[in-house]
């Protein structure tokens, strides 16, 4: 397995590939390895012959009070956990070479609609962030295939609309999330968390099962639902930052005739922003 940093190299190295008819597969990442961004490399690697894991810390995607500046970066252990997986190449670029003329002068993807609502609401211009530089990645890879967690319920949609809307050709592939054995997501971001807080953390996806639940039993008073929801989250000790029923497709609400629905939630625990979701057919 390879690590290079430079985008000249990366297209020398991908022009070979090609040249021998080899399909690729990309992962999009922001590096700090874990389970869940392994689990994208292994599905990747199952359709196509080359797999491009990408590690780069987007700063386009980070508000101005967010985590940039302390986002883990760990590139070594992230290459093991990389090679043991089967990836073919890393492209870990500097943020010069993602953005050589600054962030104001950049060109941006703007997806309306899926964006709105939810963490679109919560951290504006987020959604452009990402949209922008996967858009940015696809060029500079020009990958068959892209493998996207379900774990971000909103980016793997807003990504979907981008590349139909923009006839980009690429194969979007969605993944199941993995979560700890106590039910808490993984994400980089659990390493800001306490040993208090992490013991709280799971409270998340309890609360996400319970209303799961109730949904299941043919409950319509979407509401009500949410409000017991925010309620249990607070009564463990987060601050519920949005709890949204919404249609799978649309993410737009949840009316009562709706048969795939998703349950989105956002809750600070301290300082750290934790997401998850669960979705429903009935
Ligand atoms: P990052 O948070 O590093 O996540 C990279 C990919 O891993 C995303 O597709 C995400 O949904 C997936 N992922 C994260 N945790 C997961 C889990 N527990 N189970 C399954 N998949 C999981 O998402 C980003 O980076 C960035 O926004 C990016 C797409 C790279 C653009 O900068």
């Amino acid at each position: 397995m390879r690590t290079i940093h430079s985008l000249k190299e990366l297209r020398t190295i991908l022009r070979g590939y090609r040249r021998q008819d080899k399909t690729i597969g990309l992962v999009p990442t922001m590096g700090n390895l874990h389970e869940g961004h392994i689990s994208l490399v292994r599905k990747a690697a199952e359709s196509a012959d080359v797999v491009v894991t990408t590690i780069f810390v987007n700063p386009m995607q980070f508000g101005a009070n967010e985590d940039l500046d302390k986002y883990p970066r760990t590139l070594v252990e992230d290459q093991e956990k990389l090679e043991a997986a089967g990836n073919t190449l890393v492209f870990a670029p500097p943020v010069e070479e993602i953005y050589p003329e600054g962030l104001a002068q950049q060109t941006k993807v703007i997806v309306p609609e899926v964006s709105d609502g939810h963490c679109g609401a919560s951290r504006p211009g987020h959604f452009e962030g990402v949209a922008t530089v996967v858009t940015m990645l696809f060029n500079m890879v020009q990958p068959d295939l892209a493998v996207f967690g379900e774990k971000d319920f909103q980016q793997l949609a807003v990504i979907r609309k981008m590349t139909r809307d923009l006839f980009m050709p690429v194969e979007i592939i969605g993944a199941p999330t993995i979560r700890e054995d106590d039910g808490l997501a993984k994400s980089s971001r659990n390493g800001y968390l306490s040993a208090e807080e992490r013991k709280i953390a799971p409270v998340v996806f309890r609360t996400l099962e319970a209303t799961a639940e109730k949904l299941a039993d043919g409950r319509t008073d979407f509401h009500t639902l949410e409000g017991e929801a925010e309620q249990s989250l607070s009564a463990a000790g987060l601050r519920p930052d949005y709890f949204n029923i919404v249609n799978s497709l649309t993410l737009k609400p949840a009316s009562p005739d709706d048969h795939e629905l998703t349950i989105l939630v956002a809750a600070f625990l301290g300082t750290t922003r934790l997401i998850d979701n669960l979705s429903v057919t009935r």
